[in-house]
């Protein structure tokens, strides 16, 4: 198995995350054979620094000819001032454009191990167990006409969308339930906004073509209450761009902390994996990052992009093998009486857990 990867630093925590998860990348690699290669290139803030732009020409022909681009996190105080096209994110936006990674994926699951890491109640998160479906590539993010008055008074963005848009994210939306407990929520407004009573009649006409699994539909409202309230009644939670962004942010609490939180963006020419946090400069360079979410990003690389199953399976049982020895970050040990865990420390004990089970495995595969 080869694989070129393309690994985007990106700003603040982000290039202490994306190491840790590439060593384990190259752990799975070296362990069982593969080749992955890997390419660093600039996005963000650093991008513009270094290169006068969030998104370099270089960066994105790499990305466009990788297998897989693996992204830490944008955006950086020092650009907070300037407007639009030039902040970091927009390199970000930009990028997920170009590449059409429609379909972003953001799991989310209550972790025994951490249960009391969490703001909510054990007895409420226990069993969550939610994947996260984020239309990515449209509404108020990318609609045309946009923009700000030149007297400076007023603003508008525009929320669009296309039944096609709408069908294809329900599609990937329907056959993941298939793999999980067969239900998908869709979620919208559609008791104000058109956009959302188009969605809810495309969401519905896909439906058809899944007898098997279940539908419902919910008010955007009334649905992050019920996520935090009883977050184990769902299964599939499919949204649109800006409610999925708030809602998975909402929904991390659910696991105890932003930190813990992967992503795969797919349906497009080049996956693009990246963990849901942002590159918190406060934290950034002194060791207190989260890694899990960019190691378990890595992991859903595996899985999406190489069809590798097991590869991926045993680094999420890394993550948690290394959430129950008490390894554990800033983020989470709030709330516990426990010191932190720098983020090179669990990326070790990560690796070297990944190393063994993968090792074990192939020895019993060998006798
Ligand atoms: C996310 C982030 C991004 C988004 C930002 C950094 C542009 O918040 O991936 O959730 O809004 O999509
Ligand atoms: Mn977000």
């Amino acid at each position: 198995m080869n694989l070129r990867i393309v690994v985007l630093p990106g700003d603040g925590i982000g290039p202490e995350v994306t190491t840790q998860a590439v060593a384990v990348l190259q752990t799975v690699s070296d362990v069982c054979g593969y080749e992955f290669r890997f390419e660093s290139h600039h996005i963000g803030g650093i991008a513009i620094e270094k290169e006068g732009m969030p998104l370099p020409e270089k960066t994105l022909a790499a990305c466009l000819e990788a297998d897989a681009v693996l992204l830490g996190a944008v955006g950086a105080k020092k650009f907070d001032g300037l407007s639009g096209e030039r902040r970091p994110e927009a390199g970000l936006l930009a990028l997920r454009q170009a590449l059409g990674s429609f379909a972003n994926l953001r799991p989310v699951k209550a972790y025994e191990a951490i249960a009391d890491c969490s703001p909510l109640r054990e007895d409420v998160t226990r069993g969550a167990n939610i994947l996260i479906v984020r239309e990515l590539l449209g509404g108020l993010y990318f609609g045309q006409p946009r923009g700000l008055s030149e007297d400076g008074l007023s603003a508008s963005n525009t929320m669009r969308y296309h039944a096609d848009e709408v069908e294809r994210v329900a599609h990937v939306a329907f056959q993941e339930a298939r793999r999980r407990k067969h239900l998908v929520t869709s979620v919208d407004k559609a008791n104000v906004l058109e956009t959302s009573q188009l969605w809810r009649r495309i969401v519905g006409s896909v439906a058809k073509q899944y007898p098997d699994v279940r539908v419902e539909h919910s008010y955007v409202d009334s649905f992050s209450m019920q996520l935090v309230s009883s977050p184990a009644l769902y299964d599939v939670v499919l949204t649109e761009n800006l409610f999925g962004d708030i809602l998975s942010d909402e929904a991390a609490v659910i696991s105890g902390s932003l930190g813990m939180l992967a992503s795969a963006s797919v349906g497009g020419k080049v996956e693009l994996y990246e963990p849901v946090h942002g590159s918190a400069p406060d934290i950034a360079g002194k060791g207190l990052a989260n890694p899990f979410g960019a190691i378990q990003s890595a992991a859903m690389l595996l899985h999406y992009t190489a069809g590798l199953y097991h590869e991926s399976e045993e680094i999420m049982r890394a993550v948690e093998r290394t959430l129950s020895r008490g390894l554990i970050t800033r983020d989470l040990s709030g709330r516990r009486n426990r010191p932190p865990v720098p983020a090179d420390a669990i990326g070790q004990a990560v690796v070297e857990t990944v190393s063994d089970l993968l090792q074990m495995q192939m020895a019993y595969h060998a006798v």
